[in-house]
């Protein structure tokens, strides 16, 4: 309920997000679980490579699969429906957002500011629905490969060599990392 109510303020700030009582409970549902799967396969399987590899083998995992993993999630769900992250400070230029989203993040970013970032945004575009997560760096982990990096030369030469217009460094702990977006088509 508390969701629902914060959406429908959001979108009176977002001219062009919808009301909450036009986005039929379906879509609201589809996005919380696909979003809930990506982030938990990637989680999941980050966690365990650093574990059980380290670090730097975990980076290259996160450069071999993340994409791969992402894609095999969106191959099975049913026809219409798919799932991916989008950063405006991106490491892989394959999660650059579109101009569309580049404003629903920009919004995010200064919701997130005056603490009023609610769980999720919806937005339709034609005949589809765009679910936003908001992807907030809640874990220290997290920071190892997109805080400042600099002080780990293997990491760093890393990042480099795999990703030599990396922008995905330099956030702190709270910092809006980007958004898990799920597009549902009506
Ligand atoms: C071991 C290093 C490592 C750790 C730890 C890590 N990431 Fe990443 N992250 C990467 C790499 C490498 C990519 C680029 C993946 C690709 O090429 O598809 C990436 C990409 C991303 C992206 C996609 C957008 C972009 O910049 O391309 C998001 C979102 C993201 N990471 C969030 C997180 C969050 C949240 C955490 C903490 C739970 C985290 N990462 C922890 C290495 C890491």
């Amino acid at each position: 309920m508390k969701a629902i109510k914060t959406s429908f303020l959001v979108s009176l700030i977002l001219s062009s997000a919808l009301c909450a009582q036009e986005i039929p409970q379906g879509i609201i549902d589809t996005g919380n679980k696909l979003s809930k799967t990506l982030l938990q396969q990637l989680g999941s399987k980050l966690k365990n490579e650093i574990k059980t590899n380290g670090l730097i083998s975990a980076a290259q995992f996160c450069n071999n699969n993340a994409l791969t993993l992402t894609e095999e999630v969106n191959l099975a769900q049913i026809e219409g429906q798919s799932v991916k992250r989008i950063s405006l400070k991106e490491r892989n230029l394959a999660n650059a957002p579109k101009s569309d989203e580049a404003i629903v993040l920009q919004n995010m970013q200064k919701m997130l500011a005056s603490k009023t970032l609610p769980p999720y945004i919806i937005e339709k575009e034609g005949k589809t629905y765009k679910y936003y997560k908001p992807l907030v760096i809640n874990k220290g982990v997290c920071l190892k490969c997109h805080g400042d990096i600099s002080k780990n030369k293997e990491l760093s030469d890393f990042m480099h060599e795999y990703y030599p217009d990396d922008k995905a460094v330099g956030y702190k702990m709270g910092d809006l990392r980007g958004a898990i977006l799920v597009e549902i088509k009506e």
